[in-house]
């Protein structure tokens, strides 16, 4: 009766920080591992970036773990999102301390709307000359993004949210997204802030503590939590999951790293927050917890990989890791 995780490893360095996150999950629960199939490299073999079998497998798990896709990224990911119904993606960003950052106070949490917006593919070649890409907006897909908000920030301890949108311009569609996710916040009592994309860029960079909760569209999350994963320290920290209503997929913010691919270097930290994130939706949230504090004193006191300004391998780290686990 042990709950299912789908394992997709992907390509790159997914290869690397993904068996790195199943050992600290296995070190404190007791799961079955599904490994499948997904991005450049199962698109060489079999022309097919994402199988159906893949696609079945995480449909029907209880929890999916995926490292990375390279150039078939969008074939992978966004289907996959759909596979577990995600609504929303949260990507918390915090600074740790021992670890160099440019704001080392910076600790919020990015809730983007998953499914729509520029990335729900509606995109034409017309000419020669002309492409085009129709931005899809719904009140339905806003309404549940800040409904989960409202719980969100419950959960956190938080008074409300920001909103991020560009509504000044893109009256129809941010318009629409705004209204709906303020309406919803002001139904739950959930105070609200309405922060323009552009300026959030700005401020974030120069006092990130004036930020907790953030709610965006689709490509907005998607950019600024990149940056913010700028100010912590770079991208081998960030976590993210894809929550659905009842299946979600858990997965480092980064890519596939092909300049230090296949090294053994590659920082694990944000594939196993992001394992924890997943025992966190599985409901062990005491493993997670020891989860995030043992990446936390390894953080802190090292090992440590290059990009992170040490020299300590993948292995190295993970193994760090599991030895603090409470
Ligand atoms: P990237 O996140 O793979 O790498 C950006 C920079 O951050 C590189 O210098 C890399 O070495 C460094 N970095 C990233 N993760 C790291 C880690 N865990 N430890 C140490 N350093 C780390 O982004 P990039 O270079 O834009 O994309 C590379 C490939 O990854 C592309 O083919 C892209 O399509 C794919 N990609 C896939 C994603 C996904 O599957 N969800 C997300 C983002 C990119
Ligand atoms: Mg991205």
């Amino acid at each position: 009766n042990h709950e299912e995780i789908v394992v997709i490893e992907g390509d790159g360095i997914g290869r690397e920080v993904v068996p790195a996150a199943v050992e600290v999950l296995d070190a404190v629960g007791d799961f079955e591992f599904v490994a499948a199939d997904a991005g450049d490299a199962v698109k060489a073999e079999t022309g097919e970036a994402l199988p159906q079998a893949t696609y079945d497998a995480v449909a029907d798990a209880d929890a999916t773990l995926f490292g990375a896709a390279g150039e078939t990224a969008a074939d992978v990911i966004l289907p996959l999102r759909t596979a577990v119904g995600s609504f929303v993606n949260v990507r918390p960003a915090r600074a740790y301390p021992g670890v160099e950052a440019v704001q080392p106070e910076t600790d919020l949490v990015f809730l983007r709307e998953n499914t729509e917006g520029v990335y729900a593919g509606h995109e034409d070649r017309l000419s020669e000359d002309l492409s085009t890409l129709t931005r899809v907006v719904t009140t339905s897909a806003a309404e549940r993004l800040a409904a989960f908000a409202c719980e969100f920030v419950a959960d956190r301890g938080s008074d409300g949210f920001q909103v991020v949108h560009k509504a000044n311009v893109m009256r129809e569609t941010d318009g629409r997204f705004r209204d709906a996710v303020v309406d919803v916040a002001d139904a739950n009592g959930v105070d609200t802030e309405e922060v323009l994309m552009d300026a959030f860029a700005t401020r974030v960079c120069l006092d990130p503590t004036q930020f907790d909760v953030v709610v965006c569209p689709n490509l907005a999350g998607d950019v600024l939590s990149d940056l913010a994963a700028g100010l912590v320290g770079g991208l081998g920290l960030l976590p993210s999951a894809n929550i659905g209503p009842d299946n979600a997929l858990f997965e480092p913010v980064h890519g596939t790293a092909p300049d230090i691919a296949g090294e053994g270097v590659a920082n694990p930290s944000a594939a196993i927050l992001s394992a924890a994130m997943l025992l966190d939706h599985l409901g062990y949230g005491a493993a997670a917890d020891a989860v995030r504090d043992a990446v936390e004193s390894v953080l802190s006191s090292g090992p440590r990989t290059p990009d992170l300004g040490g020299d300590a391998r993948t292995d190295a780290v993970t193994d760090a890791v599991i030895d603090r686990l409470a």
